[in-house]
């Protein structure tokens, strides 16, 4: 099959929901293996794994993107161990994860790193995955709307505790982000399959942003399958 028809095949069949995975500072060379391996899917699929496994992974598996868990806040320069949205786009990222909390928590990040790290994304057109908690207004202030900007909310309570608010919390959250320039939004924290159901029930939502549970092939296939 051609790749034109391919990624025309992609888009038609397209999920409802955008999935995100952000395998963190996991994973293993047979992971990404068994992910190219079996994991099935019809586009709006994104892994994030750990930056020495981008290139391994990117455009590997047919209607995967594969995205960066962070990027530099600079261009390219004399900024030894960072890695620039330029390498990032060069070796075919599209997407970057921006100030997610365990970056603000142990690296203490400021509201400027992100809006450095998204500025240096939209240059490369890289589509900047921006994480915030309830604090979110500090942030999506000064944050001019464009609308390659992701949102993912993602309260801290609930990453890697597997207590989510209700859905109706989520929604309002959600409403409300979209309200100051029509941002697509995310949610994150403790999404498994087992409530995946439940959170594409939600109106505002566009997709879910997944830790934990897409460090499984088997798991994230099912969070996958049911957001189709
Ligand atoms: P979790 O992590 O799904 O393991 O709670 C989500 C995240 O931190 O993005």
């Amino acid at each position: 099959m051609s790749s034109l028809t391919n990624q025309s095949l992609c888009l038609k069949m397209a999920l409802k929901m955008l999935v995100i995975g952000n395998w963190k500072s996991n994973g293993s060379h047979n992971l990404c293996e068994s992910f190219i391996r079996d994991l099935k899917c019809n586009g709006n699929v994104v892994i994030c794994p750990p930056a020495i496994y981008l290139a391994n992974m990117v455009h590997k598996i047919s209607c995967v993107e594969i995205g960066a868990q962070d990027c530099s806040s600079f261009t390219n320069g004399p900024y030894t161990g960072d890695i620039s949205c330029e390498l990032l786009k060069g070796i075919g990222i599209k997407y970057v994860i921006i100030g997610h909390s365990e970056r603000i928590r142990f690296h203490h990040e400021t509201i400027n790193n992100t809006l450095d790290k998204v500025h240096r994304c939209l240059e490369h057109n890289i589509i900047p995955i921006v994480c915030v908690d309830d604090d979110y207004q500090n942030i999506i202030d000064k944050l001019s709307f464009n609308e390659q900007i992701l949102i993912a909310y993602e309260p801290i309570s609930s990453i890697g505790t597997g207590i989510l608010p209700d859905n109706k919390y989520i929604d309002i959250i959600s409403s409300h982000i979209k309200s100051f320039g029509k941002f697509k939004t995310l949610y994150g924290g403790s999404v498994t399959s087992k409530n995946i159901d439940s959170l594409k029930s939600i109106k505002s939502l566009d997709g879910v942003l997944v830790g934990g549970a897409s460090l499984i092939v088997s798991e994230f296939q099912l969070i996958v399958d049911s957001c189709k």
